[in-house]
């Protein structure tokens, strides 16, 4: 494992560290390649960090969005990943970037995958920077314990882009990019903020089942993370 840890006097702060590592990441991948990709969590821990990202200095014009992970309910319902996303970082700068949704209108995400990767085709992959958060129960994306289809979701031989998932901690039904291609290139951060998500990750650090806390098979990966925290 090579994970990087970088703890931060306020939450201010490191929403300010993130968005530059973030920009840094995307410029250069312009630079080189013409476009850049970076995919986000939603919940509610990257306000700050999205309000700072969205004034960042880039070419947005280049730059694809899209989630990590979205909740299975319509972009304008409060629990959107979509919603937040489009609320506090497609705005300013980055309201010239491209967001691709992982939600369309199909009754389940089971029966919304064919469109939504269809729509997915066109952003660059591997992403240049992946954005994860953690919940208290040990899931990152929507890699829940007791996920109906979690053992697939994080098989790294999966080559499927997406997985539909429900778990009693989920909220409602959800979509997950899979662990492969969320960990595939570029800039892995775990964003958290708390007392208790950095008891979280104490415990995840430590041996223990992947099932019981799936953030494991990230930290656990080999690829290098950088987790980012502030109390
Ligand atoms: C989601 C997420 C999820 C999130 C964590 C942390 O849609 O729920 O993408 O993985 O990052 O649950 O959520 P908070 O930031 O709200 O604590």
């Amino acid at each position: 494992m090579i994970l990087e840890r970088r703890d931060f006097a306020d939450r201010a702060v490191l929403a300010a560290a993130l968005a530059e590592t973030v920009a840094t990441r995307l410029k250069a991948a312009i630079a080189e390649r013409g476009e850049a990709s970076i995919a986000v969590s939603g919940g509610t821990t990257p306000v700050q960090f999205f309000d700072i990202l969205s004034q960042a200095d880039l070419n947005w014009g280049m730059v694809s969005v899209t989630l990590v992970d979205e909740r299975w309910v319509p972009p304008d319902h409060a629990r959107s990943n979509a919603r937040m996303v489009a609320e506090n970082l497609l705005k300013n700068r980055a309201a010239a970037a491209r967001f691709i949704p992982l939600y369309c209108d199909a009754a389940r995400p089971e029966d919304g995958l064919s469109s939504i990767l269809a729509a997915l085709a066109t952003v660059p992959m591997p992403f240049d920077v992946a954005v994860l958060g953690m919940g208290a129960d040990g899931h990152t994306a929507s890699f829940f314990p007791g996920g109906d289809h979690l053992a697939e979701a994080l098989d790294p031989d999966n080559p499927a882009l997406l997985t539909a998932m429900n778990a009693p901690g989920a909220g409602e039904p959800r979509i997950t990019f899979n662990l492969a291609p969320i960990l595939a290139r570029g800039l892995i951060a775990l964003h958290i903020e708390g007392e208790e998500k950095k008891t979280v990750l104490g415990q995840a650090l430590a041996d223990g089942p992947v099932a019981d806390m799936p953030v494991r098979a990230v930290l656990r990966s080999g690829r290098p993370v950088s987790v980012f925290w502030a109390p």
